[in-house]
Order: C-alpha cells, then sequence, then structure tokens
C-alpha cells in the first residue's frame, strides 16, 4: 500500500492518504519556538524547552483517531441544521472526496475536499518571528452558495508538562483563559498561569472578527463534559459561550461566521498561536502578521532560507532515490536533528528524560557542516561548557536552564561513573567545521568548563583547543587491564551497561579517529611536539587493539568487567557486533586484510535486505551483567536490531576499502525512499530515516520505529556526500575521491566550499569504482584529486577522470 508520494519539484512529499500506519510528522519552526505537525493537523508546540515551556497538548499515546493539539472545525447550514467536520480528517473522520498533506521544508500544506469545500491550510513558523501561522484558505465547490462558519481550535498544555500527568490538584487550578476585545472584533484569547515572575502568556488571534469564543474544554465538548471532539456539543450552538476559564483544561475553540460563500468564492483567515512576555511589543507583531502580504512574504522567505541551504551541495548519479534522498531529505533531516537533538518527537516526548545530548548533538552538527558550518559554533560552545575539567562531558544539557545531567534517565546521577564516548566525539566535530570554515579563531575562544563554586561560578575555563585535548588525554588516561580505554557507563552503544573496568573496543577506535583528526589539525597548525605525542598514542591503541582484539575473522566489541570478550566466537549470543568492524577501520587500526576480513564477517552474520544489524544474535532474557540492552527481545533496538545509525558507519568502511558496490548497496537498503510502494511494513515515513528497523530475529522484520530523530541523518549524509561521492573539505582544499558502483558511467556535484562554487564532473569511463587517474580544473590538467581553495566567488569546472 501507498500513501503518498514525492515531488522533487517542490521538494515535498505529499501524503495522499491521512490514515497512515501511524503519524507521520514534520517540523515546523525550531527550539527557540515551534514542534512538530502531525498528516492530520495535530501539533505539538513548545518555546525553548519541550518540558517546562510546552504550549500545545499532543498526547501520541492515545488512538490516531483522537484529536491532538490543535484541529480546524468547519461548519455549514444544510436545511437549516449545522453540520460539522473537521477538513483535516481528525477528530470528526468525515468521508472525504480529497486530500492531500504536503509535507514541505518547516511548512506542511493540508488540503482536503469534503462536503463540496475545499480548506488549505499552510502551517508554518516565520523566519523571524515566533508564532504559528495556519493561514486557511476555503472555497465552496459546491455548486451552490453555502453558509458557513470557521472555528480553529487548541487544546493547552500546562507550561510545565510533565505536571499535566502526575499533578492533577495544582495543575487544573492554575490554568487561566482571558479575552482582549479589540475594536473591531478581532479578539486575543489569553491563556496563561501565575507561575514565575516572567508568567508567560500563550494566545490564539486571528486576522477576522472571532463572534464567540470558548477556553473551558467542558463545556465546549458539551453534555456535562460527555460530548465528544468527534462531535463537540457546543458547535451546533449558533455562539460559543464566551467564558473565560478560570481553572480546569483550558482551550480556545473561535467561531469565525464567515457568511455566505458564493460557488466558487474563496476565504481566507490568517490564525496565529504564540506566546508572548511583552504584551505590548507582541501587539504590533500580531498586527503584522495579520496582513496576508506580510503572511505570503514570511512564506516565500523561509521556502529561499531552505532553497539556499538545499543548494550548498547538490548531486546528479544514475540513480533518481539517491539524488532525492540526498539533495532533498537527507540534509532536511539533517537540520531537524541538529536544532532538535533527541528533544522533541513522537518518540522522544521532550518530558524531561532526553535534552541535548553530547555525543549526539556533536554527530548531528558535522551534517550540516557542508552546508552552514556556521550555524554550529554556538552549540560547539554550549556543548563543550558541561565538559568536565578532567576532559569527559556531562551527557546531555536543558537549554532553557543549561542545567546538566550525566545521564539520562537519573540512575547515573549518583554513580562515579562516565559515558566512555561522549567527550571524543566533538573532537570530529570541530575538526569538521575547521576544515569547512578556516575560521581557526574557534579554537581559541575561551569556554568554561562544567564545575562551579557555590556561587554558581565555573572553576575553570580554557580555550577550545585545549578542550580538545583533554577530551583526548582523559581517554588516554583510563584504560583497562588490555590497554584498551574503558567502557564507563556505556559507549555509543547506550544499552550495553557492563559492570565497572569493561573495556570498550569502539572506545579505542573513536579515540583513534580523534586522534588522526587532532594528528592532522596539529599538522596544519605547525605543533610538531604534539603531533608526535599523539602519534605515539595512536600506535599505542593501534597494537593494543590488535593484539588482544582480533578473533580470528573479526574484531571484538568489549571485554567485560572479568576480561571476558564480547563479540566473539566463543559467545553463544552477541557473538558479533558491527561497530566493531566499521570503526575499527574507519580508525585505521585494521590493516587491509583484516579489514576486508572483518568485513566479509559482518556480511555473512549481519546483513539483511533491510539493513546492517548492530549485533546477532540477540540476547534473550534480561542480565543484570549486560544492563539495557537485554531487555529488548532479541532483533530489537539496540538487541540485534538493524539501527540504523550504524550502518553507514559500514558503507564508510566499504568505500575506505573500496568497495563501492557494495557501499551503495548497503545505501540502498536503508534508504527508506525506496520502501514508499510497500510501506505497510515499515510504516513509518518514507522522507526520513528512523533510528532502527526491526530485525530479522523478530516476527516484524522491516517494521522501523522512532523516526525523524536520530544520527542516522548525519552519517548516511556524510557516506553519501564524503565517501560514496568523495568530496570532503580538508584543510587546504577539497578532496574528490569518490567510491561509486561500478556501473555508473558519471555523477556529477555542485559544492559551496569557502566562498566559490565547484562544479564537478566525475567520469569513469573504465567502470570501476575508485581512484581518480586525472583532473582537470577550469581546463587545466592537475596532478592531484586536491582542487585548492579559490575564496573567489566564482564557479570552477572540475573533470575528474576514474581510472
Ligand atoms: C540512541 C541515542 C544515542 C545512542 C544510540 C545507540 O540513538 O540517542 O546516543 O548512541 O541510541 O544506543
Amino acid at each position: 500500500m501507498k500513501y503518498g508520494y514525492f515531488n522533487n519539484e517542490r521538494k515535498e512529499y505529499v501524503i495522499t492518504n491521512p490514515k497512515t500506519p501511524v503519524k507521520w510528522t514534520n517540523y515546523i519552526g525550531g527550539l527557540d519556538f515551534g514542534g512538530l505537525i502531525d498528516q492530520t493537523g495535530g501539533a505539538l508546540l513548545c518555546k525553548g524547552d519541550p518540558a517546562l515551556n510546552r504550549i500545545v497538548k499532543y498526547i501520541p499515546q492515545l488512538p490516531a483517531s483522537e484529536l491532538k493539539g490543535e484541529t480546524l472545525y468547519i461548519r455549514i447550514k444544510k436545511n437549516n441544521e449545522y453540520v460539522v467536520f473537521s477538513p483535516f480528517y481528525v477528530p470528526t473522520l468525515t468521508p472525504y472526496d480529497y486530500y492531500e498533506c504536503r509535507v514541505g521544508n518547516g511548512y506542511s500544506i493540508i488540503t482536503s475536499e469534503i462536503l463540496g469545500i475545499r480548506t488549505e491550510v499552510t502551517i508554518f513558523v516565520p523566519m523571524d518571528s515566533q508564532r504559528e501561522i495556519r493561514d486557511i484558505k476555503v472555497t465552496n465547490i459546491s455548486g451552490e452558495a453555502i453558509e458557513m462558519d470557521i472555528i480553529p481550535f487548541v487544546e493547552y498544555t500546562h507550561f510545565e508538562a510533565m505536571k499535566q500527568f502526575n499533578n492533577a490538584d495544582w495543575v487544573p487550578q492554575t490554568m487561566q483563559s482571558q479575552c482582549i476585545n479589540e475594536a473591531d472584533g478581532k479578539r486575543v484569547i489569553k491563556q496563561f498561569a501565575f507561575m514565575r515572575k516572567d508568567t508567560n502568556v500563550n494566545y490564539f488571534t486571528s486576522n477576522y472578527p472571532i463572534a464567540s469564543f470558548e477556553t473551558d474544554r467542558k463545556i465546549f465538548l458539551g453534555d456535562n463534559g460527555y460530548g465528544t471532539f468527534m462531535k463537540p456539543l457546543s458547535l451546533f450552538q449558533e455562539e460559543l459561550s464566551n467564558y473565560e476559564a478560570l481553572r480546569e483544561d483550558n482551550i480556545v475553540a473561535a467561531l469565525h461566521k464567515m457568511g455566505q460563500l458564493e460557488p466558487n468564492e474563496t476565504k481566507r483567515i490568517i490564525t496565529q498561536l504564540g506566546q508572548y512576555t511583552d504584551f505590548d511589543y507582541e501587539m504590533t507583531e500580531i498586527e503584522k502578521y495579520r496582513d496576508e502580504k506580510c503572511v505570503d512574504e514570511a512564506f516565500i522567505k523561509l521556502e529561499n532560507h531552505w532553497n539556499n541551504y538545499l543548494s550548498k551541495f547538490q548531486v546528479k548519479t544514475p540513480d533518481e532515490d539517491f539524488n532525492t534522498l540526498v539533495n532533498i531529505h537527507n540534509p532536511k533531516q539533517c537540520m531537524t536533528t541538529k536544532n532538535w537533538s533527541r528533544f522533541l518527537s513522537l518518540y522522544q516526548l521532550g518530558l524531561g528524560v532526553r535534552g541535548i545530548g553530547f555525543r549526539d548533538t556533536s554527530q548531528d552538527l558535522i551534517g550540516i557542516m557542508g552546508l552552514c558550518a556556521d550555524e554550529s559554533t554556538e552549540m560547539i560552545g554550549k556543548l563543550l561548557s558541561i565538559q568536565r575539567r578532567n576532559g569527559c562531558a556531562m551527557h546531555q544539557f536543558y537549554p532553557l536552564t543549561m542545567e546538566a545531567t550525566k545521564g539520562e534517565s537519573g540512575e547515573m546521577e549518583n554513580r562515579d561513573d562516565f559515558y566512555g564516548d561522549d567527550h571524543l566525539w566533538i573532537v570530529q566535530t570541530v575538526c569538521e567545521y575547521l576544515k569547512e570554515s578556516a575560521n581557526y579563531d574557534l579554537l581559541n575562544k575561551v569556554v568554561p568548563f562544567y564545575e562551579k563554586d557555590s556561587k554558581d561560578k565555573p572553576l575553570e575555563e580554557a580555550t577550545i583547543l585545549e578542550h580538545l585535548k583533554r577530551a583526548i588525554e582523559f581517554t588516554h588516561d583510563n584504560k583497562g587491564r588490555h590497554g584498551i580505554p574503558l567502557l564507563g557507563f556505556a559507549d555509543w552503544n547506550d544499552c550495553v551497561n557492563l559492570p565497572k573496568t569493561a573495556e570498550s573496543i569502539f572506545n579505542a577506535n573513536l579515540y583513534g579517529k580523534a586522534l588522526l583528526e587532532m594528528m592532522e589539525l596539529m599538522t596544519h597548525l605547525g605543533d610538531e611536539e604534539i603531533v608526535n605525542k599523539y602519534k605515539d598514542y595512536y600506535d599505542e591503541m593501534k597494537i593494543a587493539v590488535n593484539e588482544n582484539c582480533w578473533d580470528g575473522e573479526w574484531y571484538l566489541r568489549y571485554f567485560d568487567h572479568e576480561g571476558k570478550p564480547l563479540g566473539s566466537k566463543v559467545n553463544e549470543a552477541g557473538m558479533i557486533y558491527t561497530n566493531a568492524q566499521s570503526w575499527t577501520i574507519m580508525s585505521g587500526f585494521a590493516d587491509e586484510q583484516r579489514a576486508t576480513q572483518s568485513l566479509e564477517s559482518l556480511n555473512k552474520y549481519l546483513n539483511t535486505k533491510n539493513g546492517i544489524k548492530l549485533s546477532y544474535p540477540g540476547y534473550n532474557g534480561f542480565d543484570p551483567n549486560l544492563g539495557g540492552v537485554s531487555t529488548y527481545p532479541p532483533g530489537a533496538k539496540e538487541n540485534g536490531g538493524i539501527f540504523l545509525h550504524s550502518n553507514p558507519w559500514v558503507i564508510i568502511a566499504e568505500t575506505l576499502v573500496g568497495n563501492g558496490d557494495r557501499a551503495f548497496q548497503y545505501y540502498q537498503q536503508i534508504n527508506p525512499i525506496l520502501k514508499n510502494d510497500n510501506i505497510d511494513e515499515f510504516e513509518v515515513e518514507p522522507y526520513v530515516f528512523p533510528q532502527n528497523i526491526l530485525g530479522d530475529e523478530h516476527p516484524q522484520f522491516g517494521l522501523g520505529r522512532n523516526s525523524w530523530l536520530s544520527g542516522t541523518a548525519s552519517w548516511v549524509y556524510q557516506a553519501a556526500t564524503k565517501y560514496i561521492m568523495g568530496v570532503r573539505a580538508d584543510y587546504d582544499g577539497l578532496i574528490i575521491d569518490p567510491c561509486i558502483p561500478k556501473a555508473w558511467d558519471e555523477v556529477s556535484i555542485i559544492k559551496e566550499f569557502k566562498n566559490a562554487t565547484y562544479n564537478i564532473t566525475i567520469k569513469n569511463p573504465n567502470h570501476i569504482s575508485k581512484g581518480i587517474s586525472r583532473m582537470e580544473i577550469d581546463g587545466k590538467e592537475v596532478d592531484t584529486n586536491k582542487a585548492p581553495i579559490f575564496a573567489d566567488g566564482l564557479v570552477h569546472n572540475i573533470v575528474a577522470y576514474m581510472g
């Protein structure tokens, strides 16, 4: 079954059936104001923090048919009786003649035709003004005059979203609504709670007179609260009650009387949902966005912004599905994960468990580096401000308060422990930034470490370069009995929580990769002494890994607290792990023979038609010495599931050994676009990568879950652009080193790099996968596959020949 199609011209995915297997979402705005919109118009919005300042009540656990956060009701008069329906299908479930939800970049447009009325609603947050706009156009296509009213609806949550669920005493007594009447009937309906000094006020308003309104859910539903969202009884009365709630479940339903619409007549209404602290300022902004022209301009500005972002890297290959993903949807997902980390989705509910993750965001930032590098610097500073003085890092922070926690769930807080990997990720992030931007000043920026005195003043601060050096030293100083870095509470694989003193081969490789990056950077900066020191660290680790961690046909993954291996042929479950193979190649520790052999073993034991599993066989039953991983059934998530984030690492490893056909095969196995025509098995959106797909040990093999916010986005984008296309920024130029399927004749790439456009054509006359034999720049032959930094604002044509 199919639920929609890709429209590349408009850079959209178009959902044509609202009854998708699970809600399919899109993001509008950003963490400073915004949230997600589902395909039936539901919305989850927040400002600054989804736990402490949430605006709209969206409870994903409710059935798909239930109202979630927002909707729009339309009522028409037929034979003197009201007929009420929602043009978004949910919650009235009225049969439709036509339905479409266009999932665009920073906006969704829902169009439907129901009972002779065509409704088109564009939902977005303007680039530079914090408000959700719903631009509603209704057209009478019934052929006869229709009298109609439209009633936008919002259900609020308490600002402190969790309290909604766990404090049914305080919350309902504090939420209040109030209506301000403006002269021409354009009311502003406020919703607030006397919570803090700087009381935030939510509001709803429109560019059209609001005839009457309701702010109390019970009255809105009617029948003493036993009415339903499917058929709210108050909408069958001529007017709403104009009740200003002083407690209880606050909503806003705003009745706009449109009068009679002649056949083919269209009316347009623009609503705004926002939050302010300064009423006078907000009133000027509200007035501005009541103007249709201003809204049109804001929409065009949003489109231009995204078009510009996407234009920085474009490819043309013989494979259309690859092109669509690389040119539109993958970089869009990179921006979204960068904006939201793992803070707010239908799966990470933004209720205080997950914030901005050190590990996650460090990787997400790399995903946007080639497109808008400068958007990463502020976040790099914030992340490093939760690094500890000894070099390891706090695991996550909440941006509104900058409070950091050691772990996600609280169980880490009392432990004298650390994640063995977090701090190492940011080394790659900063180096990628410097390669793309050449803004070396960043290294000298002074950032505090996390520890503070009793007055909340940082105990120490240092340059970003020093922060990176401390990260390296932390791992150097925290090794176990095999000379392999300690695991800590966990490494990238969050769920393998072995008792203390366990060692992680993943951390060894991440450390190796970080050392390679630091050596390159310090060579470029001319600090030979430190390069030599890191070279010794690197060689030492390379020996430790190769002497202790080769299992005969693949690399081990961990040593437990007793020094016993995991990810070995001696293990019945967890015999082989993917990351141990890919990362030993990415760190440069594996020699050619071991690299090839471990990739063959990976292919034999871990590959499936839906992607590569994280490990095999899955653990069956809880084991306190393994921790979280054994809470999942075999084949799910980190327990032998297809954890997509680790697939691009294998793709990169395959390109490093020159296997372009297999790299591309692995890419296409997980390309969500290819799931579009048969999506009932996959269930989630075909326009983004989910975090995981159930593996073949699970009866629901192929089912995807946890879409949108996943490090998969950043890494698949890197795999495609830097390794398959092979266009990589370096300190002194742009490397062109593709590794493509042999069958491809030619590919072309446009990359903006340091104030010049690199227009690259790669020709493959001999049908090989890797190796550039000659290259021409602007018609002149050069003897390198690295194009120089032009920085002249011009377009340069590069033709590279494989051979
Ligand atoms: C989730 C976490 C990430 C972790 C991964 C594997 O995606 O956000 O931090 O690395 O799971 O466990």
